[in-house]
């Protein structure tokens, strides 16, 4: 009898050690949660890790979670990262996310899954191909909008309230159009960043109300499979690795309030003009 009540109080102080313990490693406060679109790999790959180091819970979506090879191995050191199949141009794919989430609070919702136009080909005159024009429009711009309509009230329903979505600066009106930007960028993938930013600058307008943060971020030029494929799959010189460009961006993020929440702001730091 005596025993089994030592065997408790035992227990009991095991717990609460554990719970003192699992709070100090998130400051104090409950962890905060992310949802991040295209996590298999390259720049989402890369915010999932930081993420989940940071002692986030991270949703890491990805169309293919049976491929995401990488994302699992992520997943086995940290059991603060869930993966979950979610394709942005998959509409009902995405409510039914949504609706396993419900009444979840979502800090920061990052609609970074994109496509560019592959090898260009596609988007060259004399050959443009409306199926790519439609495939760059639906993931690149309907994309991030239906996946922010689907978790609106997770992210409302936070502490942090914030959506962000990954844009690039070659969506920039401004920006001179060099022989070699023209052929890297090609015909989809810009018009398509320009969109997005405008419909991101709308919808900021539109949930300000609702306390929740709309920021748009670049991430710079990043060597991952996008950009290597508008240069011939090869290396681009100058290119930051994923990490790099995901530690800035983590900074800018952190510091998006509503006050600067509808410009395109880099992982430097810097704001750029449309
Ligand atoms: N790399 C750069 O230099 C650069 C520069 C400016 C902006 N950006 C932006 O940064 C973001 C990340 O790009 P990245 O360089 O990491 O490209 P990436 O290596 O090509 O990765 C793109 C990601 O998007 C996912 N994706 C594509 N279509 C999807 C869909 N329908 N549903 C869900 N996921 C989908 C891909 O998944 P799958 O593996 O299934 O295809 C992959 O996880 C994009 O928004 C891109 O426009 C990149």
């Amino acid at each position: 009898m005596r025993s089994t009540k030592v065997k408790n109080r035992l227990l009991g102080a095991i717990v609460m050690a554990g719970i003192i313990v699992s709070v100090a490693a998130t400051g104090g406060a409950q962890a905060a949660t992310v949802l991040i679109t295209g996590s298999n790999r390259g720049v989402g790959l890369a915010f999932t890790k930081s993420y989940a180091e940071k002692g986030w819970t991270v949703i890491a979506t990805t169309r293919n979670p049976d491929d995401a090879d990488e994302l699992k191995a992520l997943a086995g050191q940290h059991k603060n990262v869930a993966i979950e199949k979610l394709d942005v141009v998959d509409e009902a794919g995405i409510n039914a996310l949504a609706a396993k989430y419900k009444g979840k609070p979502i800090d920061l919702l990052i609609n970074n899954a994109a496509v560019n136009d592959g090898d260009g080909k596609g988007a060259t005159l004399g050959a443009l191909d409306a199926k790519l024009f439609d495939r760059a429009m639906r993931t690149d711009v309907l994309g991030p909008l239906i996946v922010s309509q689907a978790f609106l009230d997770n992210v409302a329903a936070s502490d942090q309230k914030k959506i962000i979505s990954i844009t690039s600066p070659s969506a920039v009106l401004g920006r001179p159009m060099t022989k070699e930007t023209r052929r890297a960028h090609t015909y989809f993938y810009r018009p398509a960043k320009v969109a997005l930013n405008m419909s991101m600058k709308i919808l900021a307008a539109e949930v300000r109300d609702r306390g929740v943060i709309v920021g748009i971020v670049h991430p710079g030029g990043v060597d991952t499979e996008m950009l290597r494929s508008a240069f011939g799959g090869k290396p681009v010189a100058g290119a930051q690795t994923p990490d790099q460009s995901v530690a800035g961006m983590v900074k800018v993020i952190d510091g998006i309030t509503m006050a600067n929440s509808d410009q395109v702001i880099g992982f430097d730091g810097k704001t750029i003009p449309w």
